[in-house]
């Protein structure tokens, strides 16, 4: 197959040229990633030019070059953040040991469940948000979308990459199934249950950026710790990335709690409805539900699995090599939110398996500096209202708290109590429907929906009313 000039089209930093056996694994992979893309990716935009980031290099210049292009022809590359020269094993077992650069046999099986799993996760949240071109907000906010969907695609390269380089034929397996799994399909939905949920809306979509995709950002960030160093490489050049989505997340929301501030200060009154905003209230029962299925994600706060994956190098902490202590953990504990009978309380426990929960507050403490910026918006307005996140036991799935009613404030309830109430904690039907009304597309440069602020700036230095976007 004479097909595809790999540095021009696949920009890489692994020498894909001088691996013949890696090159044909991906010119195989390549068109039915299109397929898919054409499939399962924005709906209704694929011929349309957007203003796009994309990552030909490393480094500092070459990590970001803005230009239009049409999405399928987006350039996706594969890279891996530079090595770090004699770079070791830095926690668990095999601590000061070199790190991997092959997959040590044994973890083989292990470690293809991890990058599946995370891999996983990144055609999915393309797939969640296929629909929202057709609603957007604004031309700046349609090429944020777009930004994040191809970036997520890009993620899936990654992953796919070092699948097909590292696994062989069971890693070629894996790459197919990636493109084969829906998320939502009864039949074959994606691994975790957070990207099986939809997307619905641009409310949504910035709470799903702000929440799941930073879940996406500590998982990546436990990973890049990994002693498998192509894992590592990957995924720190990846962190790069999913910053922008966090940003894409908790600058939306800010600019929807803007708004309704000015609305509710111009109209003097909280009904924002009338108005064509989005009332406070309404953004906390998102907020509420888009929290606890993300903190779902990091699964159940006593976990062996956990517990292994750190043992054997395979995935750290957050922040492992910043961390002062043995690095292996055997005698250390940790403390962690439990279930005794009615009441929630916290137990030390073992560290090793506690490693899940320890993520997760990482990950809490994380949430809790954007809600934070969210609240400074909402007193600067003068008015009196505080958003927050909800106690971690409120409505889990997974874990501990799976089994359990709790409220927003972390009360354990009956049945009773969280039927009368949950309409206050979750968003309800008539909250969907409204959100719903409001997705009409605002497409004129420099126009924003009746919802949401515009932002303090446009992208990469240009102006908010640029044409981000051509529609015509
Ligand atoms: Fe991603
Ligand atoms: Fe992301």
């Amino acid at each position: 197959m004479a097909g595809i000039d790999y540095s021009e089209r696949i920009p890489n930093n692994v020498s894909l040229h001088e691996n013949r056996r890696l090159q044909r694994a991906l010119e195989d992979w390549q068109p039915k990633f299109l397929e898919w893309w054409q499939d399962m990716g924005p709906l209704g935009f694929q011929a349309k030019e957007t203003y796009l980031r994309t990552a030909v290099s490393v480094d500092a210049k070459g990590w970001a070059q803005f230009d239009y292009v049409r999405m399928p022809e987006y350039r996706w590359g594969i890279f891996l953040a530079e090595p770090e020269p004699v770079r070791q094993v830095n926690f668990g077992d095999h601590k000061g040991q070199p790190a991997w650069q092959d997959v040590p046999g044994e973890y083989r099986g292990t470690l293809r469940r991890l990058i599946v799993t995370q891999g996983d996760t990144e055609p999915a949240s393309v797939e969640q948000q296929q629909h929202l071109g057709r609603t957007c907000p604004s031309l700046y906010d349609l090429r944020n979308i777009f930004q994040v969907n191809v970036e997520e695609g890009r993620h899936l390269w990654a992953m796919v990459y070092l699948l097909d380089a590292h696994f062989g034929r069971d890693g070629r397996e894996e790459s197919e199934a990636l493109l084969q799994r829906r998320s939502g399909d009864a039949d074959k939905p994606r691994i975790l249950g957070a990207f099986n949920e939809k997307t619905p809306d641009w409310l949504s979509f910035f709470m799903f950026c702000f929440f799941t995709d930073r879940d996406g950002k500590y998982q990546l960030a436990s990973l890049a710790e990994s002693g498998f160093d192509p894992l590592s490489r990957t995924c720190r050049f990846m962190l790069t990335e999913e910053a922008h989505h966090m940003f894409v997340g908790e600058a939306g929301i800010m600019r929807i709690v803007q708004r309704a501030c000015e609305l509710m200060r111009e109209h003097k009154t909280d009904d924002l409805r009338k108005h064509g905003g989005i009332d406070l209230p309404t953004i906390q029962r998102y907020l509420n539900f888009h929290c606890s299925v993300s903190l779902d994600l990091f699964g159940s706060e006593i976990s062996t699995n956990a517990a292994n994956f750190y043992t054997l190098g395979l995935k750290g902490r957050f922040e492992e090599t910043k961390k002062t202590d043995d690095h292996l953990l055997k005698q250390a504990t940790y403390s962690v939110a439990e279930l005794d009978g009615e009441r929630i309380v916290t137990r030390e426990e073992p560290a090793l398996v506690s490693l899940n929960e320890r993520l997760r507050d990482d990950y809490v403490a994380d949430c809790a500096r954007g809600v934070a910026r969210w609240n400074e918006v909402i007193r600067k307005h003068g008015i009196d209202f505080e958003l927050t996140l909800p106690h971690r036991a409120f409505h889990r799935a997974i874990g501990s708290f799976g089994e359990v009613r709790v409220s927003p404030d972390g009360r354990i309830i009956g049945q009773a109590e969280w039927d009368a109430r949950h309409r206050d904690w979750l968003p309800t039907e008539d909250d969907k429907e409204y959100i719903q009304s409001l997705m009409r597309p605002v497409v004129e440069p420099g126009r924003f929906a009746s919802w949401i602020a515009p932002p303090a700036r446009g992208v990469n230095g240009l102006p908010v009313d640029f044409e981000y976007v051509r529609l015509a």
